[in-house]
């Protein structure tokens, strides 16, 4: 048996960088070390589709390995990955993007989000975004020298941003705006109306966009519209989304980013150098996905309305107040009248009833009084979660 390795301790101070240090581990990240260790635990935490990845994707990606196809691919990704993606994105969000440089296939939509940053932020440069949010926005953000600039989404109005609240944000400083809708944790999505007035806010103070729209097919009411496809948008914008969630392909690691040729090859230019391209064999299996994969999609989304509509329900009558999320599979029910922080009432949960769920704060200050649920679980271990959440509730309340 091969000896345990000693761990060696380091001066931190000298080795870590200050940007590195400065950034915090991830809440979600830190709370599933504790539940991996766990036994019999119902996870509505992990935001990731409960669903293997449908076969005829898998099939795809083993048709790769069968051919041969193992080496590197363009820089940009595989051609007929980027055309099959053009043709999507202009059926579903009606933009129009050229294959040959407006489009470039990366290692998940966390890459291309990293991507952008680093190629539109300068040094000091201010850069929006709207909170409670993914995790990974203000790290990457700092990350690329620029100041996370958060606008707080008011629980009174479903956690939705509005123009008007990211008019306040705005400065000599801004460059860039984020948005992600449907949203990650709170599952608000956005009118057209509204979004129109975001769309001029960003024209008037020449804000470029980044617009994360990994969870468009999964929404279940209204149309999903996106922003860079709005007029004199496209060349402010650049549009991302993936594979991870529409398609259950989480571990296969890809996404894409569309946008103005200029920064494209920008974002190109330290992709190159960093990751040089995306797996080729993932890049199979999306080409098959995004081909033949819709009805799948359309499929898995009827099991997560179905989720949605018994795990809100749920939520109200225990007494936590819960918004029905009109997108994404992330209930964000209110514990605030158990009179627990939501990192210990996540925690207690965990600890008395072996239920995971991620704290509210782990998505920003606004999400303090919250937590966020993950219904990309089957059905009867939801019914199973609800019944021992509602226990626990019942018991902290007496
Ligand atoms: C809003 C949002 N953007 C991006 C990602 C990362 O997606 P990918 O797996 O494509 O890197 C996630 C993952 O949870 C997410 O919730």
């Amino acid at each position: 048996m091969p000896a345990a390795s000693k761990i060696v301790q380091i001066d931190p101070k000298k080795f870590i960088s200050k940007a590195v240090s400065a950034i915090p581990r991830s809440g979600i990240r830190d709370f599933f070390d504790i539940v991996q260790s766990m036994k019999d635990v119902i996870s509505l935490g992990v935001g990731e589709p409960d669903f293997v990845t449908p076969w005829h994707i898998r099939e795809a990606a083993i048709y790769a390995l069968e051919r041969g196809r193992t080496g590197y691919t363009s820089n940009l990704g595989l051609l007929s990955l980027r055309e099959a993606i053009a043709a999507s994105v202009k059926k579903h969000f009606k933009a129009a993007y050229d294959p040959a440089g407006e489009i470039l296939i990366a290692v998940g939509v966390s890459e291309a989000m990293d991507l952008a940053f680093r190629a539109l932020i300068n040094p000091g440069d201010e850069v929006i975004y709207h909170e409670p949010c993914y995790v990974s926005y203000a790290p990457g953000i700092a990350l690329a020298g620029g100041v996370p600039v958060a606008v707080s989404c008011r629980p009174e109005n479903a956690f939705s941003v509005t123009a008007a609240a990211i008019e306040q944000a705005v400065t000599p400083k801004s460059k860039a705006l984020v948005l992600n809708f449907p949203t990650n944790p709170t599952g608000g999505t956005m009118e057209r109306g509204e979004l129109e007035k975001i769309a001029a806010l960003a024209r008037r103070h020449n804000l470029a966009v980044i617009t994360d729209e990994i969870y468009s097919e999964l929404t279940f009411e209204g149309e999903h519209v996106s922003i860079a496809a709005l007029p004199g948008m496209k060349e402010r914008t650049v549009f991302l989304h993936g594979f991870s969630k529409a398609y259950a392909m989480t571990g296969f690691r890809v996404g894409y980013a569309c946008g103005p040729a200029a920064i494209i090859d920008a974002m190109m230019r330290i992709h190159q150098y960093s990751m040089l391209c995306a797996s080729i064999i993932s890049q199979e299996a999306a080409l098959e996905a995004i081909q033949h994969g819709e009805a799948d999609t359309l499929e898995m989304r009827e099991q997560y309305r179905a989720r949605r509509n018994y795990i809100v329900s749920a939520f109200n009558e225990m007494g936590l107040p819960c918004h029905k999320p009109r997108g994404s599979f992330y209930a964000f029910p209110c514990i605030q009248s158990t009179g627990l922080s939501s990192k210990d009432f996540a925690r207690q949960l965990l600890e008395a009833e072996k239920v995971a769920c991620v704290p509210g704060s782990a998505f920003g200050p606004t999400g303090e009084g919250y937590l966020r649920c993950c219904f990309a679980t089957a059905l009867d271990r939801i019914e199973i979660a609800a019944e021992r959440m509602a226990r626990f509730v019942q018991r902290v309340r007496s």
